[in-house]
């Protein structure tokens, strides 16, 4: 990743930051770009903005802890205002979504749902004219018996591949406990239609495509920052 990338998703997360108001309840993300909005709204909390933060991964947890924002568990938390979050590929047409390469997708999708509004902070690299062309859809499973929901995704035109992590190649195990099938499905013609196909297979939890949950997109390219709603 170059430096103009790191500017990039610095720029629309700052962006992001900016707009959250004082005494908001704000859903943290995860991420690279999801980090940097953390460091900005920690900038921010430092000179006397009074948010609560709700995070979607350990990760997460430990850094903004880390910054010094206040956070509650979700099932603590009564509403959560907005919630800004990245993304591995974003629909300029309809702005779905899909999430979960770094791993977070259930509890971000959670933490999504239950908020006000779900803003997605990318870099322009991230657009695609249709979800699945560039990164696998990620499911996460129930351990037991991981195979039998993998053969159901590969009956629905997938290539699955377990995640795994190196050197040893043990299966990735996310903040919840479970795997994840990585499933390439090719550029999606229909991606509500798939993530429903998707949702009724026994042994999955959740998956990585966000159909509808996004409010606002802010992209930052070479042109500068560009907010796309919809
Ligand atoms: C985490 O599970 C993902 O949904 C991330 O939001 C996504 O991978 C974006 O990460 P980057 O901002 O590092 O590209």
């Amino acid at each position: 990743e170059g430096d103009e990338q790191t500017r990039r998703k610095r720029a629309a997360a700052e962006r992001a930051a900016s707009a959250v108001q004082d005494g908001a309840v704000v859903g943290l993300g995860t991420g690279s770009t999801a980090e940097c909005v953390i460091q900005a709204l920690a900038e921010r909390v430092k000179e006397g903005l009074r948010i609560v933060g709700v995070p979607t991964s350990l990760r997460s947890e430990r850094l903004a802890r880390s910054l010094g924002i206040p956070l509650i568990d979700l099932q603590d938390a009564t509403r959560i205002d907005v919630t800004i979050d990245g993304a591995d590929e974003v629909a300029v047409g309809t702005l779905d979504v899909l999430k979960g390469h770094g791993g977070a997708l259930l509890r971000e999708k959670l933490v999504a749902v239950a908020s006000e509004r779900e803003v997605i902070v990318v870099d322009d690299t991230k657009l695609v004219e249709r979800l699945g062309s560039r990164f696998a859809v990620p499911v996460e499973v129930v351990p037991f018996g991981w195979r039998v929901p993998a053969q159901a995704l590969e009956a629905l035109g997938g290539r699955v591949a377990l995640r795994s992590v190196p050197p040893e190649g043990e299966p990735f195990v996310t903040d919840n406990g479970n795997y994840i099938l990585d499933v390439d499905f090719g550029p999606i013609a229909n991606p509500a239609a798939l993530a429903n196909e998707i949702k009724t297979i026994t042994g999955v939890i959740e998956h990585g495509l966000f159909i509808g949950i996004a409010h606002e997109v802010i992209v930052a390219g070479a042109q500068g920052v560009e907010v796309l709603t919809r």
